[in-house]
């Protein structure tokens, strides 16, 4: 039997309609969480969560660009729930290019999807989770950030940027009772994914020790497991799950 809507923890993922947030909404929500989620589009899984869980599962458009609507929509998320226990900075936009070629405004509109925007949303979220008295902020890296790869230099820079923000957030808020990680994946299949060729993939396969790529589910279970109460000792921690690739 699912939790009362009072008593049902509450969390925030951004981008819940595809790829890795999608799996992390369908995941909460079928373990009783309530889960506010936004994208710039709608599609047929946001439709069916809004008829599934018409009290626990909240959908609006919200573009990573736009910082005052990410704070409003954190704000009235706590409002629509009564509570915050958990956020997701899911969200992210992959552009590749070699740096030397890559324009001033593309610099800057990448930095301010990957970096600016989860801070943005995790101030908000934040403030939230202290006033309730703790909380839980995965923030979903890419390995990219700990390993140099050509054409992603600027996407490369905003992940790091996110774990370093995970570190000294985590000893900010510590005391307040919120949890600050960062889980940091190498290659799953999703949209992001799509175009890297069969070459690519049959490389990434070869220079896995475990010899295979990751599943989205894999990567969900960590951030999962980053997520709730089962690691409620570890915080500003990076988890980097990549079969070993950059080991
Ligand atoms: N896939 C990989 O191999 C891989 C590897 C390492 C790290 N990651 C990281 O893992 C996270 C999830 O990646 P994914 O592969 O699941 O991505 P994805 O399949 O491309 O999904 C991205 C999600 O974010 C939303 N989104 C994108 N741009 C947005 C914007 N400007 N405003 C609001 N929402 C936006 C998308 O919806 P709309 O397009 O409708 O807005 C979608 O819901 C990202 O942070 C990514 O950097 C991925």
């Amino acid at each position: 039997m699912s939790a009362a809507p009072a008593d049902r923890r509450v969390a925030l993922v951004s981008g819940g309609s595809r790829g890795l947030g999608r799996v992390l909404v369908e995941r909460l929500l079928a373990d009783g969480w309530s889960v506010s989620t936004f994208s710039r589009t709608s599609n047929d899984f946001v439709t069916e969560m809004s008829d599934k869980y018409q009290d626990a599962f909240h959908w609006e458009s919200v573009d990573l660009s736009d910082s005052q609507g990410l704070r409003a929509f954190a704000r009235d998320s706590g409002k629509r729930f009564g509570r915050l226990d958990l956020l997701i900075n899911n969200a992210g936009v992959l552009h590749q290019e070699l740096f030397l070629t890559t324009a001033p405004g593309q610099m800057e509109d990448l930095i301010r999807v990957n970096l600016l925007a989860p801070l943005h949303l995790t101030q908000a979220c934040a403030r939230l989770m202290v006033r309730g008295g703790g909380g839980s902020i995965v923030n979903v890296s890419s390995i990219n950030a700990i390993r140099g790869y050509r054409g992603v230099s600027v996407y490369a820079a905003a992940k790091a940027g996110l774990e370093g923000l995970g570190r000294s957030m985590a000893r900010e808020l510590g005391p307040q009772g919120v949890r600050v990680n960062t889980l940091t994946p190498g290659f799953f299949d999703s949209d992001m994914t799509a175009d890297v060729t069969s070459r690519n993939r049959e490389r990434i396969q070869r220079r896995t020790p475990l010899g295979r790529l990751g599943t989205v589910d894999e990567i969900a279970d960590a951030v999962l497991f980053l997520a709730t109460p089962r690691s409620r000792f570890i915080t500003g921690q990076t988890m980097v799950i990549d079969g070993g690739i950059t080991c």
